[in-house]
């Protein structure tokens, strides 16, 4: 698995997102170490809260699949769907990653035209609280 073909699945996955009420449509790609793909999109709800991020379907379907070893995930999102720039996770998901991830798991943020930022948890989640603490 490469970065292209994981681009690929981040974007399609983001196809699927259920925004209506906010019209940013998410799309994630994580990669297992053992190379299997699994593909998050955000999904919105009426009462607000009971909304998930497309970065924690992909790791809540994972973990289900008894998923615990991870390589890299890739995110992109933009309102409407239309990718403008990078599309940075969220605080709640740095945390989910650093539940299971150690680190110098990788996160590629995807932008324009398959653009994409390359960086590790710890440079999104510095000095995080985890498992170890
Ligand atoms: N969203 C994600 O899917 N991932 C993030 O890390 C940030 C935010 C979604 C949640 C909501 O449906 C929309 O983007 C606007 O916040």
């Amino acid at each position: 698995m490469n970065i292209e073909e994981l681009i690929t699945q981040a974007l399609e996955a983001m196809d699927r997102a259920y925004a209506p009420y906010s019209g940013y449509k998410v799309g994630a790609a994580l990669l297992c170490k053992d190379g299997t793909v699994y593909q998050g999109c955000n999904i919105e709800n009426a009462a607000y809260s009971p909304t998930v991020c497309a970065e924690r379907t992909a790791f809540f379907r994972a973990v289900c699949d008894g998923q615990r070893d991870f390589a890299a995930i890739a995110v992109c999102g933009g309102k409407n769907g239309v990718i403008t720039g990078f599309f940075p996770p969220c605080g709640v998901c740095r945390q989910v990653m650093r539940e299971f991830c150690a680190d110098d798991f990788t996160v590629y943020l995807i932008g324009k035209d398959r653009t994409y930022q390359r960086l590790t948890l710890s440079e999104l989640l510095p000095f995080s609280f985890s498992l170890e603490d």
